[in-house]
């Protein structure tokens, strides 16, 4: 099989450059139409998906992104790895504006979201209990540190429904008293629908502001999140084009199961 890497681009990242053969391809989801049309090419030889979450002209809200589609376009193209990079607010000191995160955990506090592939007449549970690939993810540090970027491997990452900034007791609440590390608006249900289409899954959550807890940090403003993220999307993007050259062109069955996700979680019998 061969490895084809998927990337969900966050806010400030609308195209990836420097793909050879560069394609802007529409494609058709029964879960309805993607962000935006997916950029496809290849990179250090190895074949790249690449969808804008937002859209081109950032025309989706964090609640109005079509996760299903988007996964599911992915899918459809032969997509085998996805890399959502995305904007995150942080909860720690040590983990600053400029900083990458490679997030392990979440706590999925978002509520108007279509969050399954699955429903009545097909039934499924797949377990989400680690929720990102990895084998993935410690490519996307090595990446990340190769290319001089302060990477924490490892934080969890409170998905809050938006569209509004948390205010301050909430804010308080996720980091002292759940324990989490940053916070986002946009990794779930990503996260839970690349594991039911059985693809592995990192996030590279880019560090942009520390949340309205901070004593010394006023509230979240979305102007200096603009700054931070136009000095990162770089970054990213070169964070990006160094792992054609980690995971290499073939994909061999990966080691935690992501590829397997479905094989005892469906319920529904054949033929109903
Ligand atoms: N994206 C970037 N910063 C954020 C924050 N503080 N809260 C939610 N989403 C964010």
């Amino acid at each position: 099989m061969q490895t084809m890497i998927g990337v969900i681009g966050g806010s400030g990242i609308y195209q990836i450059e420097g793909l050879e053969g560069a394609e802007w391809v529409e494609v058709q989801s029964p879960f309805g139409a993607p962000s935006d049309a997916v950029l496809t090419g290849r990179l250090g030889g190895v074949p790249m998906a690449f969808v804008p979450r937002h859209g081109r002209g950032h025309v989706h809200t964090p609640t109005s992104v079509p996760y299903r589609a988007n996964i599911d376009a992915l899918k459809r193209l032969g997509v085998t790895d996805v890399i959502a990079v995305s904007a995150c607010g942080s909860f720690r000191d040590e983990m600053a504006p400029g900083d990458f995160v490679i997030v392990d955990q979440f706590i999925d506090r978002t509520f108007a979201r279509e969050k399954s592939f699955f429903g009545p007449g097909l039934v499924a549970h797949v377990s989400v209990a680690h929720p990102t690939c990895p084998r993935l993810g410690a490519a996307c540090a090595e990446a990340a540190r190769a290319e001089g970027i302060t990477v924490h491997e490892g934080g969890t990452y409170l998905a809050m429904e938006g569209p509004q900034f948390s205010t301050r007791a909430e804010s308080r609440l996720y980091r002292e008293v759940w324990g989490c590390d940053v916070i986002g608006m946009t990794n779930m249900p990503e996260a839970k629908l690349a594991r039911e289409a059985e693809l592995c899954y990192a996030s590279v959550a880019m560090i942009t502001d520390y949340d309205s807890w901070h004593p010394d940090h006023g509230s979240v403003d979305i102007s200096d999140i603009i700054r931070v993220l136009s000095g990162n999307a770089d970054k990213a993007r070169a964070v990006v084009a160094r792992l054609p050259g980690l995971l290499g062109p073939e994909r061999l069955p990966c080691p935690h199961g992501c590829d397997r996700a479905l094989d005892h979680a469906v319920l529904t019998a054949p033929g109903m």
